[in-house]
């Protein structure tokens, strides 16, 4: 085993982790990242399938995502708008594809004024939700107490409405069935993106790309290390420290050990910057406290196939459609044109959320492919049957991720656990884009809980170096 000292540890080299080291490193603490895959950006993966770029994981940058859109800046890297213009597509129960202008679907009179009478109730009651803390609202635990689902239904009384106010939040942002989370983790899904309204308007949400990957941010930030302080294939297997009985203060000044295969680093400050659920996947001695192990097993990650289908050429938009398709009643709940910037051939991206993706992985993938490509075949015509590259994303069988897009709560868990997760143990503080408040789930919520985690380790150890100094005076 390699033995090696740093000022901090930091496990896992996704956005999260990658932003927190640098910081730390800028600030003058020497760093080294810990990562278990052979490359690095986690859930940011930009690669070539059958010579075609494709982004298998996280892209689109929204305009209120101002700590990716810095980050973005200082790197030199550019966007480029997602291809909008033209008529989007709506399947509804009768399963008949009608094209539409705007946000609202075109359903019945009476389902479109319902759906925007939703909106409007869910506007008015994300706007009393701070995404920083959610579980203080004072109806926040019967908010997380019901699921949205339930608290749907006691809203309205069309069906349609209520699955398309669903979408938004279940199928395109959780990827979780509707029953299986709160009020308040909608809410706060919501929130995190400014209001409900945004979730809604796909020219916000998915706004922009970055021209050449989003993963060259994780790519970029890691350059800028020292090439020694990146090591990959090095699965965190076990983070030791003394002294952990006491109080989280008094363990301060006391030295962690973390543990890979090949390497044991001594460390001062150890950041976990790694989705909740893979948290535990890492023995801790002594152990992580009760609370902070239950509170841990109520967080899960959804799931979610996002699939490439690339053509020789972006076919529906010589139909005048634009390629932003969406439907609570087919396979692929979501699609849009995600030609990449610059190319002659025309891509569309769909996703299959949550229970749908159960049932197609029960399929061969001849089979899922086919029910995939008919479902977008269902928005687009025929055309959409035959890509000359096709891909699904598949997160949930990834060792290291295990599933998509991000973690998230079940019924109660925000209220009960919420505050806690934000809290160090001892020397060691955890968080990614899963804990974040702005940018939940997205990378801006990465970057930025990456930057109040270097923030708070270098506060930390600006608070150590106090309370040694008179000791190293009189030595
Ligand atoms: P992330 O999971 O990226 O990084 C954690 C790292 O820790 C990984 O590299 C992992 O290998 C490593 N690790 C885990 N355990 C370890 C251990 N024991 N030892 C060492 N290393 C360990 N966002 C967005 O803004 N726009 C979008 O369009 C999308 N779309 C999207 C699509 C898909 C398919 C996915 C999967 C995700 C998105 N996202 C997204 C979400 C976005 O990609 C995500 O929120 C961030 O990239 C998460 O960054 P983190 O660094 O927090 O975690």
């Amino acid at each position: 085993m390699k033995r090696l000292e740093r000022d901090v540890v930091i496990v896992g080299a996704g956005a999260t982790g990658l932003t927190a080291a640098t910081q730390l490193r800028n600030a003058g603490h020497s760093v080294i990242v810990l990562e278990a895959r052979d490359r690095v950006g986690g859930r940011l993966w930009t690669n070539h399938i059958e010579g075609q770029m494709l982004e298998i994981g996280g892209q689109w940058v929204s305009p209120d995502q101002t700590a990716l859109l810095d980050t973005l800046d200082a790197l030199g890297l550019k966007t480029y708008e997602r291809f909008r213009d033209g008529e989007s597509v709506y399947i509804g129960r009768d399963g008949v594809a009608k094209r539409f202008t705007g946000d609202i679907f075109p359903a019945s009179p009476r389902t479109k004024s319902e759906i925007e009478r939703l909106i409007g109730i869910l506007d008015e009651l994300v706007a009393q939700i701070d995404p920083a803390a959610p579980w203080e609202h004072p109806d926040a635990a019967a908010f997380d107490h019901i699921s949205f689902r339930a608290w749907l239904e006691d809203q309205s009384d069309d069906e349609e409405a209520r699955e398309n106010i669903a979408l938004f939040i279940a199928d395109a942002m959780l990827t979780k069935p509707a029953h299986a989370f709160s009020l308040l983790q909608a809410l706060l899904m919501a929130a995190s993106a400014g209001s409900f309204s945004h979730l809604v308007d796909a020219d916000f949400i998915l706004d922009k790309r970055v021209i050449g990957g989003l993963q060259q941010v994780p790519l970029k930030l890691a350059a800028q290390l020292d090439s020694g302080d990146v090591c990959l294939n090095q699965p965190v297997r076990r983070i030791q420290w003394s002294a952990a009985s006491l109080p989280a203060d008094a363990v301060e000044g006391e030295p962690v050990e973390v543990t890979t295969d090949d390497l044991v680093v001594t460390a001062r400050r150890v950041i976990v910057a790694v989705p909740p659920n893979l948290c535990n996947r890492i023995e801790y001695t002594p152990n992580l406290p009760r609370l902070r192990q239950q509170g841990l097993q109520h967080q899960s990650l959804g799931l979610v196939i996002k699939v490439h289908a690339t053509y020789e050429t972006p076919f529906w938009r010589e139909d005048g459609l634009s390629a932003t398709a969406f439907s609570p009643f087919q396979l692929v709940h979501e699609a849009y044109d995600n030609t990449n910037h610059g190319e002659t051939r025309g891509t569309l991206v769909g996703f299959v959320s949550d229970e749908k993706a159960d049932a197609v992985f029960g399929l061969s993938a001849t089979e899922r492919k086919e029910r995939i490509l008919q479902s977008l075949a269902a928005y687009y015509g025929p055309k959409a049957l035959e890509p000359v590259v096709y891909y699904e994303s598949d997160w949930a069988a990834e060792e290291w991720t295990q599933g998509a897009y991000a973690a998230s709560f079940d019924l109660g868990g925000l209220t009960r656990y919420g505050a806690m997760q934000l809290e160090p143990v001892g020397p060691i503080r955890f968080g990614s884009s899963d804990l974040a408040a702005e940018g939940y789930q997205h990378v801006d919520g990465a970057i930025r809980v990456g930057r109040r985690l270097a923030a708070e380790t270098i506060d930390s150890l600006a608070s150590e170096q106090q309370l040694l100094r008179p000791i190293t005076t009189a030595s």
